[in-house]
């Protein structure tokens, strides 16, 4: 048996958010099974939001104490129906992260202490039990730092270009594209000869992914963005979008500059619009608020929904693999993460580092290492 502490969250009945730090019992391993002490996880915008729900954050406050520290917040009655089904029980948080495996079943016995990255979820633990089968070992000389996001941003952004391909599209629109994973996709798209539109929102982001090579780099902030925005769909001839802020307007916006960019200056007027199709994914929800659609793009587009584990659950096991190994093979340059901060998983219930990472600023990335005191 392996003992630890892990994250939980749990919203009680009265409508309580409260994050702590719970004892865990691992068994042995079975045959197919491993231990990995987890020494680096991500913590990334779908951890935040699995952790908090709801919640209103503005009344996040202290409980507990140094060794047992709590956060509690209060989640809106009106929210209370959309999460009745986590009501009363304690989750686990973490979607990825990497470590050592301390402990193998007699089949997993090759990864005895190996390096490997794995995402059963609950990462923000000491110790996490997994099938063999689930982890990828990390490269000859990799830290568990390098490998602690190989899942979620980097096949997320193969997974946008795989989806391009598939839908017969040739360039892409993206839109808070100094992210993380923005600018995994700006390296991806210059290696690949991509045609990439970033859209950002303050002049640093400009620079930014300029700096990394970008072409085409314009600000939602500018007097001249929707026109910029034709401007450079029109040089790419993208016509396909990918949208993580999901309220507001962009997405439309990106439909509205791609019917623009295909209209030929000199052309009749066209009642139905183009008859090139054109699709927008949204894939989070960095803006809260509904999705706004100011319909100045005929009738030949498509708006979805694009989420990773969807998009691998209907792609084809070979597929999977080589674009799990290209992120392998890239993994200190492509698909590098930088991270602003370490921090243990007491300091992640620090209320001051809590709100730190709650405001998902670029370059912001926090990494939780469990080994840290
Ligand atoms: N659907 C999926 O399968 C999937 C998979 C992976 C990631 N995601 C999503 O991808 C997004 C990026 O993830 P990440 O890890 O790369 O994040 P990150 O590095 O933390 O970056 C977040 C970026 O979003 C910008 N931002 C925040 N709020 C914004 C808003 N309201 N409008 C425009 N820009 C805003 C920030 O810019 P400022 O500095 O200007 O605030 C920052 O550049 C997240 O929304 C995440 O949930 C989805």
């Amino acid at each position: 048996m392996t003992t630890g502490l892990e994250l939980k969250s749990l919203i009680t009945a009265d409508g309580i958010l409260r994050l702590s730090l719970e004892p865990s019992e691992l068994p042995d391993p079975a045959a197919d099974e491993v231990i990995v002490r987890i020494e680096a996880a991500p913590l990334n915008p779908t951890d935040h939001y699995q952790m908090t729900g709801p919640a209103d954050l503005s009344t996040l406050r202290q409980d507990g104490n140094s060794d047992s520290p709590v956060l509690l917040a209060t989640v809106p009655q009106a929210a209370m129906p959309f999460v009745a089904r986590r009501v009363g029980q304690p989750r686990p948080i973490g979607t990825e992260g990497a470590g050592t495996v301390v402990a193998a079943g007699r089949e997993a016995d090759h990864l005895m202490g190996q390096r490997v990255a794995l995402r059963p979820g609950g990462m923000f633990a000491q110790y996490r039990l997994a099938k063999a089968a689930d982890c990828v070992p990390l490269p000859e000389g990799a830290s568990s730092a390098d490998g602690a996001a190989i899942f979620v941003n980097p096949l997320t952004v193969l997974g946008f270009v795989e989806t391009m391909k598939t839908e017969g599209h040739t360039g892409l629109v993206h839109a808070a594209a100094a992210s993380n994973l923005g600018q995994m996709l700006l390296k991806v798209c210059l290696a690949d000869n991509i045609p990439l539109v970033n859209i950002v929102r303050k002049p640093s982001q400009v620079e930014l992914l300029r700096g990394l090579g970008a072409t085409h780099v314009v600000n939602s902030a500018d007097p001249d963005f929707e026109a910029d925005l034709v401007r450079a769909i029109a040089e790419t001839g993208a016509t396909m979008g990918f949208d993580p802020t999901g309220g507001g307007r962009l997405a439309g916006q990106m439909l509205a500059a791609m019917e623009a960019a295909l209209t030929p200056p000199d052309a009749e007027h066209m009642v139905y619009g183009t008859d090139v199709p054109k699709r927008v994914y949204i894939y989070g929800g960095l803006e809260g608020g509904p999705t706004v659609l100011d319909r100045r793009f005929g009738f030949a587009w498509d708006i979805g929904g694009w989420l990773l584990f969807n998009f691998m659950k209907r792609t084809d096991a070979a597929t999977r693999a080589s674009l799990q190994q290209r992120v392998l093979d890239e993994l200190t340059t492509t698909f590098a993460s930088s991270y602003t901060r370490v921090v243990s998983l007491r300091q992640v219930l620090d209320p001051d580092i809590f709100r730190a990472f709650q405001a998902r600023a670029t370059g912001e990335k926090f990494l939780v290492d469990p080994t840290l005191d």
